[in-house]
C-alpha cells in the first residue's frame, strides 16, 4: 500500500498508569519471512507455529504464492503449511511482487531471485521505495547478478533470471544482517563458496534457520560460509515472541511506577538481546525465567519491574544488538535521570524513517532536549509534557511514543499509526490489556 493511501489512524494515549500481568507478543519478525523463503525453497512440507501476520511477513508470504508455493493458513494462532518446490521450482509471478513497507522482504529477495531463471519486478510503498539498495544490488552483481534499479539506487528492483552466479568473499562496510542474508542467499545458488565477514555481529537467522534446514553453514568468528548447489530438507518452525515488539512493554514496565510486569515466549538470540543489556545498564529490573531452546533458538519469560532509570553513554558494540529497538530505548532516555549519548548508530538514519530525526523532533515536541548528531543523539533526561507527535509512518516510531504516555503529564497524540500493523497488529489491544490508557481513532 502506497503511503498516500494508508487510512489515517492516531493513536491517543492518557498520561499515567502502570503495566501489569502477562502479555505474548506477536511472533519473530525476522524468523518469520525466513521460515517463508527457506520453507518455500525446501524439499518436503513445513510445518509453521507463531508466524508473525503482520503486513510485512505477508508481503513475503504472498510474493512466494505469487512464484507458485501453496501455502495453507496463516490460521488464526499463526500456523502454516508451506508446499516447498524445491530449490528449482519457484515459477515466474504473473505481475511485479509488491514487497509494501519491508526491507527484509526487498533485500533478502533479492539474493534469492539473482539466483532464478525467470525476470522478477519488486516494489515497495513510498517509504520502501526511498531506501539504499545499493548495498545489496552491488556486491550481488560482483557475485555475477543481473539487477537494475533506480538512478538512485532504489526500488523498483528488476532481477534479471538466468544469471550464472559465483562466490564472492566480501567484507560488508557496514553491519547488516539483511546485506549478509541477501548475499548467503544468492550463494545457496552460487558456484562455489560465498563468505560473508561482518564488521560486527549482526543477527544470526538466517544461519540458524538455514541449518535447521539441513544446509551447512560454517561460522568462524566474524566470517560466514557456505557452498553453492546444496538444498534444503523441510523442518517443523516454533517461532517465538519477537523481542523487538517486547522491547517497549519492556521500556513501559521500567519507566510506569508500580509496574510488574510477565512477557512470555520471547526470543532471546544473543544477537538480539542488546535491548536488555542498555536498559540494565540504565538501571533497569529485569529477570529471565524458564530459560529455554526452542528450534535451534533461545527463549525465556521476562518480567520487568519499574525502576528508577539512569542515562548512559551507549557502548557502540551493542548498536547493531538493538538496532531495532533504539525509537523506543530513547523513551527511556527521555524518561532517565541525567545525560544519554548514542554513538555510532548512522544506520538508524535509512531505516522505515530517519529515526533519529524523527524521535528528536518528537521528543522536542514533549519539551524534551534532544539533540541529532549525524552518527546517534543526545537526550537530557526530563519530564515529558504532552504534544502531537509525527510517526513518519514508521511503526516503531509510533509504538515508542505510545510508551511515552505512561511517564508524560498531558495526553500524547501520534499521527500516522497505520504501519503499526507492519510489524505488531493487534498493538493497541495489547497495550491497553497490560495497562497503557492508548486507543486508536481514524481508519
Ligand atoms: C533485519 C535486519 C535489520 C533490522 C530489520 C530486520 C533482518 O536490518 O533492522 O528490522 O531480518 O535481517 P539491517 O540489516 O538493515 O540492519
Amino acid at each position: 500500500m502506497s503511503h498516500a493511501t494508508l487510512p489515517s489512524i492516531r493513536f491517543t494515549v492518557q498520561p499515567g498508569g502502570a503495566l501489569r500481568g502477562r502479555l505474548r507478543v506477536p511472533g519473530d519478525k525476522s524468523m518469520s519471512h525466513r521460515s517463508i523463503m527457506f520453507g518455500s525453497l525446501a524439499d518436503g512440507t513445513t510445518h509453521v507455529k507463531g508466524f508473525l501476520q503482520g503486513e510485512d511477513c505477508l508481503a513475503t508470504l504472498n510474493a512466494f504464492r505469487q512464484m507458485g508455493v501453496a501455502i495453507e493458513g496463516p490460521t488464526e494462532a499463526g500456523e502454516l503449511t508451506i508446499n516447498g518446490v524445491g530449490m528449482q521450482g519457484l515459477r515466474a509471478p504473473a505481475s511485479a511482487l509488491d514487497l509494501g513497507n519491508s526491507g527484509t522482504s526487498m533485500r533478502l529477495m533479492t539474493g534469492l531471485m539473482a539466483g532464478q531463471a525467470f525476470d522478477v519486478t519488486m516494489t515497495g510503498d513510498s517509504s520502501l521505495s526511498k531506501r539504499p539498495m545499493k548495498r545489496v544490488t552491488m556486491p550481488l552483481g560482483d557475485m555475477g547478478a543481473q539487477i537494475t534499479a533506480s538512478e538512485q539506487g532504489t526500488p523498483p528492483l528488476h532481477v534479471h533470471g538466468g544469471a550464472a552466479l559465483h562466490g564472492i568473499e566480501y567484507d560488508m562496510p557496514m553491519a547488516s544482517a539483511q546485506v549478509k542474508s541477501a548475499l548467503l542467499l544468492a550463494g545457496l545458488y552460487a558456484e562455489g563458496t560465498t563468505t560473508v565477514t561482518e564488521p560486527a555481529p549482526t543477527r544470526d537467522h538466517t544461519e540458524r534457520m538455514l541449518r535447521g534446514f539441513g544446509y551447512e553453514v560454517s561460522t568462524e568468528g566474524n566470517r560466514i560460509s557456505l557452498q553453492g548447489g546444496g538444498r534444503l530438507t523441510a523442518t517443523d518452525l516454533d517461532i517465538p515472541a519477537d523481542i523487538s515488539s517486547a522491547a517497549f512493554f519492556m521500556v513501559g514496565a521500567s519507566i510506569a511506577e508500580g509496574s510488574d510486569l510477565l512477557l512470555e515466549h520471547v526470543g532471546i538470540n544473543p544477537t538480539r538481546t542488546g535491548v536488555m543489556d542498555i536498559l540494565r545498564l540504565m538501571g533497569a529490573d529485569i529477570e529471565l525465567l524458564h530459560q529455554r531452546e526452542v528450534g535451534g533458538e533461545p527463549v525465556a519469560d521476562i518480567q520487568i519491574r519499574s525502576a528508577p532509570l539512569k542515562g548512559i553513554r551507549i557502548p557502540e558494540a551493542l548498536v547493531p544488538l538493538a538496532i531495532d529497538e533504539f525509537p523506543v530505548l530513547f523513551v527511556a532516555a527521555a524518561c532517565a535521570k541525567g545525560e544519554t549519548v548514542l554513538t555510532g548508530a548512522e544506520e538508524l538514519r535509512v531505516k522505515e524513517s530517519d529515526r533519529i530525526q524523527v524521535m528528536a523532533d518528537g521528543l522536542q515536541a514533549c519539551g524534551i532536549d534532544a539533540q541529532p548528531t549525524p552518527d546517534g543523539i543526545v537526550i537530557q533526561g526530563g519530564h515529558l509534557g504532552g504534544a502531537t507527535v509525527a510517526s513518519h509512518n514508521d511503526h516503531r516510531i509510533g509504538m515508542a511514543f505510545s510508551m511515552a504516555g505512561l511517564c508524560a503529564a498531558e495526553p500524547i497524540y501520534i499521527d500516522d499509526c497505520a504501519t503499526v500493523n507492519t510489524s505488531f497488529p493487534g498493538f493497541v489491544d495489547a497495550a491497553a490489556s497490560v495497562g497503557v490508557r492508548i486507543r486508536a481513532s481514524g481508519g
